[in-house]
């Protein structure tokens, strides 16, 4: 194989390589950006962070008890949709309901939770 040849060859396997790693990415990235930003404007810090305990979970800990689960979105998706009830030292209080411009705002920030 002369030096043009090889080169040329080279140069497909490679972009055949990125470009099929680029989809694999792409099938289940998490925006996180996009899920940082709805944290922030709906104050979801104020009772959680990512690796410690606060009035709530861990999203971390949020992860670990739905890993494996199939359910897992679908739990979560009502969870933050729904206002179901919760205690906070022992008085019961109502979830705060996110507010996202769609659906899929939701579901990216809980593919983030679960992503932890
Ligand atoms: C006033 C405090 C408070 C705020 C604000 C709050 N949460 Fe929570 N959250 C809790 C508590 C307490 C729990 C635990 C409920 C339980 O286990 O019964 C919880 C549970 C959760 C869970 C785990 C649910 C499960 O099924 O295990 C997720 C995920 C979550 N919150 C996300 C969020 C997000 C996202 C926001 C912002 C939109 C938010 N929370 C705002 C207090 C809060």
């Amino acid at each position: 194989m002369n030096q043009v040849k090889f080169s040329h060859f080279f140069r497909v396997v490679l972009a055949v390589g990125l470009t099929s790693g680029c989809l694999a990415v792409q099938a289940q990235a998490v925006d996180l950006a996009a899920a940082e930003a709805l944290l922030l404007t709906n104050k979801c810090a104020k009772c959680h962070s990512v690796d410690k305990k606060k009035d709530g979970p861990a999203y971390k800990a949020t992860a670990t008890k739905y890993k494996g689960k199939a359910d897992a979105e679908a739990k979560l998706f009502a969870h933050l949709t729904t206002a179901p009830t919760i205690e906070i030292d022992g008085i019961k209080e109502e979830h705060q309901k996110i507010k996202a411009k769609d659906d899929a705002a939701v579901k990216n920030l809980i593919k983030y939770i679960l992503s932890r």
